[in-house]
Parts: structure tokens; sequence; C-alpha cells
């Protein structure tokens, strides 16, 4: 089996600082990431834990400029249709998700869910493995994480499972059972976004608590 080369302990403290500093980056330059640096964040997300150490994960990787557009034109159709059929809220949804994406897309080309990324990454598991959402949500955590150490920029992509209610998804050749979990952009940032608040109200030292009566 092939190992993966581990990451020296130097560079321990950089992981936490990437945890702090990394961001969903919606502006990407016009600049392709090299293959090999596709496959250093992958090896990352390899390096997840899994349930079971099953590893269901597989990635479908879009680097074609054309096949990105094409796949953001037609994931952006297919939400419109289904959103129209939701009825009103469905419509005023529609309205704040295309102004939102015309925001970061362009006028001209319309609304764009991969925001120029020049990299797109669809994770994949079987619908059938139990664990598959909380062991691609990981994977995928560590893969924004690697990309940050190696001077890229990524942003998550829930949107991108709409994917499979587009007529063109065959194109993606993903067999049954596996569906998409997730949709990742990698590429170089073109923003600096600042971190939004995070609340801290969440705790709870169960031991320090008065007991029960
Ligand atoms: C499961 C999941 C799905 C997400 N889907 C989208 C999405 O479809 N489009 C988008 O622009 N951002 C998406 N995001 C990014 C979040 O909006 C972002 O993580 C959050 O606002 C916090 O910002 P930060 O990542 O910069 O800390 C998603 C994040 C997660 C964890």
């Amino acid at each position: 089996m092939e190992t993966i080369t581990k990451p020296v302990a130097e560079i321990i403290p950089e992981v936490i600082r990437n945890l702090y500093e990394r961001r969903s980056v919606r502006r990407y330059l016009d600049r392709a990431v090299a293959r090999e640096l596709i496959e250093q964040v992958i090896d990352a997300g390899r390096m997840a834990p899994t349930a079971m150490n099953k590893q269901p994960w597989k990635f479908y990787v879009l680097t074609e400029p054309e096949s990105i557009k094409e796949f953001s034109k037609s994931i952006v159709k297919t939400l419109a249709k289904e959103m129209m059929h939701e009825g009103p809220a469905g419509i005023a949804k529609l309205a704040v998700g295309a102004l939102y994406n015309l925001y970061y897309g362009s006028l001209l080309e319309g609304p764009d869910v991969f925001y120029g990324a020049p990299v797109v990454i669809f994770i994949t598991a079987s619908k059938d493995e139990p664990w598959a959402c909380y062991d691609t949500s990981m994977c995928a955590q560590n893969m924004m994480l690697a990309a940050k150490a190696l001077g890229l920029d990524s942003c998550p992509l829930g949107v991108g499972k709409s994917v499979e209610h587009t007529p063109i998804y065959y194109k993606l050749r993903i067999p049954y059972p596996e569906k998409v979990f997730l949709a990742l952009v990698i590429g170089y940032g073109d923003e600096k976004p600042d971190a939004y608040k995070r609340m801290k109200d969440n705790v709870v030292y169960v031991n320090d608590l008065q007991p029960a009566e």
C-alpha cells in the first residue's frame, strides 16, 4: 500500500493557525492549480478518520473552465426550477440565492455557484454507507486546511449536491449507488474575508453544574 507522507511535527502550530485563518473564499484569481497540489489536497482528505475505517469516498475533479461553467449553469437552472415549484417561499429563496451568486458571479455570465474557482471537487460515497456524511465532512475539512497550508483557498458547497438533479449529471460518471455529499472549490483566492464571530455560549462543563434535585 502506498504511504502518504506525514506532516512534520514543526508544522503542527501552522495547522492550528490554518484552523483560524481558513475562510470560505468566494472570489478566485484566473490561475490554474497544479495537478500536484490538487493531489496533495486530496491526500490530506484521505487522512481523515472514517467510521470503521471504511474510507468510503471518491473524488470527482473538474479543472476545465468550460466544464465548470457548464455545471454551474446547469445547477443554477435546476435550482431555479425546483424553487419555482415550491411556491412563494421558493421564489423568495430563489431571488436571494440569485442575487447572492450574482454578486460573486458576473452580470454577463450570470450567477456562478463555483465562484470562478479553477478546481471543483465533488466528494461522493455510497448512499448506503450510514456514516458517509460524517466521513466526507471530515475529509473535506482536512482538504480545506491542506489547501490553506499550500497557499490555496477553498469553499465548501452544499449547493454542489444539486448537481445530481441536473440533466448533465451523467457527465460526471458517478455510478449508482454513489451520491454527492459535498462539493469543494479550491483555487487562489482574490478576496480576504473577515471571519464571522464564533458563538461561545455553547459549552457546558457538566461537572461544574449543581447536582440535579
Ligand atoms: C456543509 C456546508 C455547506 C456549505 N454550503 C455552501 C454553499 O453552498 N455556498 C457557499 O457559498 N458557502 C457554503 N458553505 C460555507 C459557509 O457559508 C461558511 O463556512 C460559513 O459562512 C462560515 O464562514 P467561514 O467558512 O469563512 O468560516 C457551506 C459550509 C458548510 C459547512
